[in-house]
């Protein structure tokens, strides 16, 4: 059995590592009173980034996504990113962020070595993403996007979370927005988390109906891997870009779950929904550690449960995704 494996028979080249908790945007969903210090330990030290990501890497990560928070908040990102992208085994490195640092930095992070990129944009509409993330940024986010398309990153994603009586109609927006872009736009389900269930309760809907209406656009389903990850990718001849959906309460991914999580102060989290995560940290601190933490990632992966459990009428709640990484 490969170590980076679960009972189930499921195999986790990606890793998701959170850099930070902070985020300088107050999404209605997620952290709508801004991040807040909470004086308990600091984020993970670059040195300690480095022996985790190595040791994953020994045992067969492949893929690394780095998250937050809002992860461009560390001032040593290139670096992390130069470090992470040269560890041998690892072939993608891509980043998840709301692109407020697009426009100055993504040339440096793609020279530095990272190979993809998704961004938060919950509307093209700049009224509407100034309500949902408390910023008026859409246009510089916009241009970032555009400058990133030329860098030749292997892939360009956005992100849009689905949101009730706020975006749920704004499709024809994001068709113009495709038709020249190589770029796949993903609609996310909004996910209940503890401090927002009121915002749940209210927004959230589920994505049956903007898939009839790709389908009745002639967008096509694609054919996917068991292990090709939460989202569901839509083809259309006439567009350059992609539509993908990810759907956690419509549909059932967990079987061909790919990844793990650690959080920016470095607790291995098994599942998004529902695991409390272990602490590997004590095992960051030294090179020569490098075999005892294998050795708990196995131990930790045994106990990987089949699934998030949200269609079992569990509540399927999880922290705020900036204290997880997402
Ligand atoms: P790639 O497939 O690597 O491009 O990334 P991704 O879609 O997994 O990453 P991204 O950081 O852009 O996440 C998009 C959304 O998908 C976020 O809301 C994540 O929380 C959600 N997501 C990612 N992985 C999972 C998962 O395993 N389960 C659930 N329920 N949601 C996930
Ligand atoms: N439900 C769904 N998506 C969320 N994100 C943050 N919080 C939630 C939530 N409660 C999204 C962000 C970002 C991605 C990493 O996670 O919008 O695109
Ligand atoms: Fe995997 Fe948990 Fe995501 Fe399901 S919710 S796909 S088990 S990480």
């Amino acid at each position: 059995m490969s170590v980076l494996s679960d009972p189930f028979g499921r195999t986790f080249p990606y890793l998701r590592l959170s850099l930070t908790e902070a985020c300088n945007f107050r999404c209605g969903y997620c952290l709508p009173d801004g991040y807040v210090a909470d004086g308990r330990p600091v984020f993970l030290a670059r040195d300690e980034v480095r022996r985790l990501v190595a040791a994953f890497a020994a045992v067969g990560m492949r893929k690394l996504r780095l998250t937050g928070g809002e992860p461009t908040l560390r001032k040593d990102l290139v670096e992390i990113i130069r470090e992470v992208a040269g560890v041998p085994g690892i072939s993608k490195v891509a980043l998840t962020t709301n692109g407020t640092r697009l426009p100055a930095h993504v040339a440096p992070w793609r020279e530095a070595g990272l190979t993809a990129l998704n961004v938060s944009v919950d509307s093209l509409d700049r009224d509407v993403f100034h309500a949902v993330t408390g910023h008026d940024r859409l246009p510089e986010i916009l241009d970032g996007i555009d400058r990133a398309l030329g860098l030749g990153f292997d892939a360009v994603k956005v992100n849009a979370v689905l949101l009730r009586g706020i975006n749920d109609t704004s499709l024809p927006q994001w068709l113009d927005y495709l038709r020249e872009r190589p770029v796949a736009v993903r609609f996310i389900e909004l996910m209940r988390t503890n401090e927002r269930v009121d915002y749940f309760e209210k927004h959230h809907v589920r994505a049956e109906a903007l898939e009839r209406e790709l389908a009745a656009g002639g967008w096509v389903r694609m054919m996917r891997a068991a292990d090709a990850g939460p989202a569901i990718e839509y083809v259309h001849p006439d567009y350059a870009g992609r539509i993908g959906v990810i759907a956690p309460y419509s549909r059932d991914f967990c079987a061909g779950c790919n990844r793990l999580r650690v959080t920016a102060r470095g607790d291995l989290r098994l599942c998004l929904f529902g695991d409390a995560g272990v602490s590997l940290r004590p095992l960051l601190q030294r090179d020569e550690d490098r075999d005892a933490l294998v050795d708990l990632i196995a131990h930790q992966l045994r106990l990987k449960a089949a699934g998030h459990g949200l269609h079992d009428g569990d509540s399927g709640v999880t922290p705020h995704l900036a204290s997880i990484g997402g």
